[in-house]
């Protein structure tokens, strides 16, 4: 691919923490001298209690990994308190709400004692060590108070998306057993409100070990209110100290589960440690978004997925730095909102998700052009492959050409980026995310799982252990294994395929199981088949992923109906209403098409490569269907496919 067009780094980048012989010489040292290497980084980044006894130990066969073993250290000590010195008055949180003349600045003192008042509250209501406390927030500072506040007395937190169905939020509380869940009476996106406390208590309904429930009151919103269980958050910080020990945490303790889906089954509660966890989010933090003393840095995405976990809370917060929070979307008032707050706080760094540049791409770059735009030095994409188009908009249009792009890929299971440019080491080429981060081993595997050397295509996966590996899937530490250890032996398995090209870099083809990627949200086809089936006049369904402009990934579903069943339009929103209901409106089905049959083999398997073809209307491209029990379904679900 030699006519892709590279991107040099510019010269502005020339003192950037990381070079290209910086890049060379430390990436060639944390493979070669893990030991050593993450010893130092450590040192530089994080404060421990007691120092680790070891660095590092793994056998991948096995899915074993140790980071730090012997080290104790809290996690808030290290994204507060020994902050404090030096930067009480500064800014940690900027908060902008979804009015866009409401904000808040919150300063390392005022996270210390927020984050202190809750942690004794946690204390006071029972949770200790270990306990899980699950978290369903907007996008408000005590979304990041209640995650640092379990890490302070060393409670597991797992965060639930807000835009989340009651019974989501049920299963997962009930999975991870949380005896305590922190909400809000309602959200606000966008001018409109989330009903974050009615959902709650569907859930909680039942959750009978759930024996609290603390409410933040973020609108004054009319709710129901179970005395015997629910707890105004600002009565109960009010009523304890303002200060509270943290409590010292094993460097491989957990800190929290977050719940992602995968090919087959129920989301699975993706287990992270401490030490590794924090030093690997800091570290890329740090330098992948080349992140100077005093920049205001912005990223996007929700408290509810890894990318807020890493890359909003803990890997900004370690640094001391100024991280903003923004509780609404890129489109309201209206489409140049990101641009304008980026004018408001001075914004150095913006990470967000392809599907927002398509969707702002989309509005005209009137919207752009309308603000300055003057603060931005560097642009992050994260989430799904960005199509070259989408980033060369982002890059002039937004960047002016000024500001670097990293595309940063990796996975809830990562913990934190895996492939990504460094601003002043990586020349870009749109669609790209170029090369491995420190201590990142990326290897092609072809169908035997031989490594592909050189320029090739095949299975995306990972050779040696990272600090922020994946360490358990909570409750079932075989589907770890099974997932993600089992496919290739020796190596953590992605889901990914990617291409590398002559210079070595990557560039991510798509998942290769049948998990869809629709805005950036992960979910697996299996849950939505479930929840179509769930209807009574349902009596099969197949679903899979096209291509969609502004989603990337669009839901398409075929369904087969009960004999005798009258196919109505009524009938299909019925359903869309039961993924919304069962998983949440992320799971909005785009197209529904009636099946009469589905392409299946003889043995019974529904060939699925051949829904995707019709889906994304592909037809000279269907591929073998001679295998099939039936061919003629084929037929009639190109005869009336739905996306041409
Ligand atoms: C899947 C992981 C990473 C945090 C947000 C999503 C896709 C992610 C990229 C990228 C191409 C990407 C992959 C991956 N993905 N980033 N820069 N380029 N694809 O986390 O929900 O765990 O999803 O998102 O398919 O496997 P996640």
């Amino acid at each position: 691919m030699s006519d892709v067009k590279t991107y040099p780094i510019p010269q502005n980048f020339q003192d950037a923490h990381i070079n290209k012989e910086t890049y060379d010489v430390m990436y060639a040292r944390s493979i070669n001298e893990p030991e050593a290497f993450y010893r130092e980084q450590a040192e530089q980044f994080l404060t421990f209690e007691r120092a680790p006894d070891a660095i590092c130990s793994w056998d991948l066969s096995k899915g074993e990994a140790s980071w730090f073993a012997g080290g104790k250290l809290n996690v808030t000590v290290n994204c507060i308190d020994r902050h404090l010195p030096a930067r009480a008055q500064q800014t940690a949180i900027i908060w902008e709400g979804d009015d866009p003349a409401v904000d808040k600045h919150i300063t390392y003192a005022e996270l210390h004692e927020q984050v202190c008042r809750l942690a004794n509250v946690l204390r006071a209501r029972g949770v200790k060590k270990g306990d899980r406390v699950c978290i369903y927030m907007p996008m408000i500072p005590e979304a990041a108070y209640a995650m640092l506040a379990c890490a302070r007395v060393g409670a597991v937190h797992s965060v639930v998306f807000g835009g989340f169905s009651p019974d989501a939020l049920k299963d997962r509380i009930l999975d991870s057993d949380c005896r305590v869940l922190i909400t809000a009476d309602e959200g606000v996106r966008g001018g409109k409100s989330v009903a974050l406390k009615a959902n709650a208590d569907k859930a909680l309904a039942a959750c009978p070990n759930t024996h609290t429930c603390l409410v933040v009151k973020r609108t004054g919103g009319a709710i129901q209110w179970d005395a015997s269980r629910d707890v105004w958050y600002h009565d109960a910080v009010a009523e304890v100290p303002a200060e509270c020990e943290p409590e010292p945490m094993d460097a491989e303790d957990p800190l929290f589960i977050l719940y992602t889906s995968g090919s087959t089954g129920k989301p699975k509660g993706v287990l992270h440690t401490t030490a590794g966890y924090l030093l690997h989010t800091a570290m890329s933090f740090k330098y992948t978004f080349d992140y100077r003393e005093g920049e205001v840095y912005w990223c996007t995405a929700d408290v509810g997925w890894v990318t807020g976990h890493s890359y909003i809370v803990y890997g900004p917060l370690c640094n001391g730095a100024t991280t903003l929070m923004f509780e609404g979307v890129p489109t309201y008032p209206d489409a140049s909102r990101c641009w304008q707050v980026v004018d408001k706080h001075k914004v150095n760094t913006f990470y967000t998700a392809p599907t927002a540049i398509r969707a702002l791409m989309g509005a005209g770059n009137e919207y752009v052009t309308r603000a300055s735009r003057q603060s931005l030095r560097i642009l992050g994409t994260v989430g799904e492959p960005i199509n070259p188009e989408a980033w060369e908009w982002y890059f002039h249009t937004v960047g002016e050409g000024r500001c670097p792009i990293v595309d940063t890929w990796w996975q809830t299971e990562t913990g934190g980026h895996m492939l990504t440019p460094l601003p002043g080491a990586t020349a870009t080429k749109p669609g790209s995310a170029t090369l491995p981060f420190f201590g990142v081993q990326p290897v092609l595997l072809d169908g035997e799982g031989r490594e592909i050397e050189g320029a090739g295509e095949g299975s995306l996966a990972i050779k040696a252990s990272w600090p922020s590996q994946i360490r358990s899937v909570y409750g079932d530490h075989q589907r770890m294994l099974d997932t993600y250890f089992s496919t290739f032996k020796g190596y953590y398995f992605t889901g990914d395929g990617a291409r590398r090209d002559a210079d070595g870099y990557y560039w991510i083809t798509g998942r290769v199981d049948d998990v869809l990627n629709v805005s950036g949200h992960r979910m697996g086809t299996a849950e939505i088949e479930s929840a179509l089936v769930l209807h009574d006049l349902v009596a099969e369904s197949a679903v899979v992923g096209y291509p969609h402009d502004i989603k990337g990934q669009g839901i398409y579903c075929y369904v087969t109906l009960m004999a005798g069943t009258e196919p109505t339009d009524a009938l299909k929103k019925e359903l869309v209403a039961l993924c919304t209901k069962e998983i949440g409106p992320i799971a909005k089905p785009d197209i529904i098409q009636w099946a009469p049959g589905l392409p299946k083999t003889r043995s019974g398997k529904i060939m699925r490569r051949i829904l995707r073809k019709i889906a994304a209307n592909e037809l000279d491209t269907l591929g073998d269907t001679s295998t099939l029990a039936d061919p003629s379904v084929v037929d009639e679900l190109i005869e009336n496919r739905a996306n041409r």
